[in-house]
């Protein structure tokens, strides 16, 4: 080929490239029906109390320390308080061990709430299949989980990511989806947004127990790590009601004594080969506050050698291209992004937008107010941000995009569906998006992640680098 020619074809090439890198990654062209997503009725299925006099129901387990050596037990009684009581046993052993939990109910308005009962079981063995009961005599019920396997830096284990989820027949096609999942997820990393309660007039809290129930098929089985959205905050002080997050924290224990922390918002928890942070979008995060000091104190703790997966889960997005809650994620991201990019997180999953995004590993941490540097840039040293608040509530879809894609944005679709995050080892994790709408073995979007300690190496789908997106 002649030179003149050869040129004509690198300019070809290069400007191909710009146009994807100036209008970032790809938009999915899969065009979802949009159709009003509606709260299933209380008598529906989903919600059917258990039969019996006072039977357990709502039954939800989080892990319950540190290391995933406890698991919180948590459910409802509704006549009485009854017992306080866990029986557990490992598979194949006749010896019952059982704990002591405590009970308490709360009033929300004109609400009462039924007997909430937390108890924490302990000194589990790892990767263990243990049976549990609650209740008492004939409306005694059964349950059972697996302990994760003790923490290690090679340990494979596969996270569920869902939020925003709701209950509405599409919450109800999200679980089923995640459930049937042939990648079968061991435990739920929960982004936020739960029952939407706070739809109803005076934050109608009965959608609180009728949400226990609907997810109790998933939640009574596998731990689910739970982050605050906005809407648990049932901030209502007009009708009285002005602790806010009141019936989340009744409801939802967390293990944040042992990460250190202070309050059930902020914490984090070790599991197999991963370090989660869980950070609330809607606390003081400024300097000084408890939850920016906890962090400071925090990430400095993570032993990559010992969990090489450095997951942080947070509400409210940090980048996001969707004209909903555009920006909203901007103050937390400015306080708190420096160090995430010097611990080397590894992902952020955020919901609170109501559709999917998945970003290329950038930064904005140069800005400094006299320097002019405030764009984002890719960074290897960034996590790569995922939205996932596609769970399906009552809200509907977020299907309105802002225009041109930014070159940080590698792919995002307005479709409900869930993701999950399969770590392989202590280089590789195996990440899946799936859509409602697809059966339940396809993928919608995958990528490899890189370990960021491990194997820093660019996994990037856009090749181009930000130099190229300047020049053109
Ligand atoms: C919810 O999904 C489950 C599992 O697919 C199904 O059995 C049940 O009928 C569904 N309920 C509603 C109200 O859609
Ligand atoms: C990190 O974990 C490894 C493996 O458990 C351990 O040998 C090492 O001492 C830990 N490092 C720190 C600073 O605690
Ligand atoms: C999409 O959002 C933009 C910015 O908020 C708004 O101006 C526009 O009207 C919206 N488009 C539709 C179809 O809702
Ligand atoms: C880690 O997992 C990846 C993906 O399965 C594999 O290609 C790689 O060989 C594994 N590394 C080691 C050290 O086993
Ligand atoms: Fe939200």
């Amino acid at each position: 080929m002649g030179v003149s020619n050869f040129f004509i074809l690198l300019c070809l090439i290069l400007c191909a490239s710009s146009v994807l890198v100036c209008n970032g990654g790809i938009t999915s062209s899969f065009v979802r029906k949009i159709e009003p997503s509606v709260d299933m009725p209380f008598d529906s299925d989903v919600f059917r109390v258990p039969p019996g006099y006072n039977a357990p129901q709502q039954v939800h387990i989080t892990q319950g320390d540190q290391v995933g050596r406890a698991m919180i037990i948590s459910w409802v009684t509704v006549d009485e308080p009854g017992s306080n009581t866990v029986v557990y046993w490992p598979e194949n052993t006749k010896h019952k061990h059982s704990a002591e939990g405590t009970v308490l109910t709360y009033k929300y308005t004109n609400y009462i709430s039924g007997y909430i009962h937390h108890c924490t079981i302990k000194k589990l063995k790892f990767d263990t299949k243990y049976s549990y009961e609650v209740g008492l005599g004939l409306t005694t019920r059964q349950f059972w989980f697996t302990t994760p396997p003790q923490i290690g830096p090679d340990v494979p284990y596969t996270f569920g990511l869902m939020g925003d989820l709701g209950q509405t027949y599409d919450s109800n096609r999200t679980l089923t989806h995640y459930e049937s999942n042939p990648s079968k997820g061991q435990t739920v990393l929960f982004v936020g947004d739960i029952s939407y309660a706070d739809h109803y007039p005076l934050h109608d809290n009965r959608r609180w127990d009728s949400w226990g129930r609907f997810a109790e098929r998933s939640t009574a089985y596998q731990p689910w790590i739970w982050t605050a959205g906005n809407h648990e905050l049932d901030f209502l002080p007009e009708s009285g009601e002005s602790t806010p997050f009141k019936p989340y924290t009744r409801r939802y224990h967390v293990p944040y004594k042992a990460a250190g922390s202070t309050a059930p918002l902020w914490y984090s928890i070790k599991r197999a080969s991963a370090h989660i942070i869980v950070l609330s979008s809607y606390s003081a995060y400024g300097m000084y506050t408890p939850q920016y000091s906890w962090l400071e104190a925090e990430f400095p703790k993570v032993n990559r050698t010992e969990t090489p997966w450095l997951i942080v889960l947070l509400h409210s997005p940090w980048y996001n291209s969707y004209n909903y809650h555009f920006m909203e994620g901007e103050s937390m991201r400015v306080m708190l992004e420096h160090w995430f990019v010097k611990y080397k997180v590894d992902v952020v999953f955020s919901g609170h937008v109501h559709a999917y995004e998945r970003s290329e590993r950038v930064s904005n941490v140069a800005y400094n107010i006299v320097n002019r540097a405030c764009t984002p840039v890719k960074d290897q040293s960034a996590p790569v941000y995922i939205t996932i608040g596609d769970g399906g509530n009552i809200e509907g879809l977020a299907n309105n995009m802002t225009w041109p894609q930014p070159s940080y944005s590698a792919h995002r679709e307005a479709s409900f569906g869930h993701a999950i995050f399969d770590i392989k080892n202590r280089t590789h994790a195996y990440y899946n998006w799936h859509r409602n709408d697809d059966g339940y073995a396809v993928s919608a979007d995958s990528h490899w992640f890189f370990n960021r300690y491990w194997n820093p190496v660019d996994e990037s789908t856009t090749t181009v680098d930000q130099s190229t997106t300047t020049v053109s």
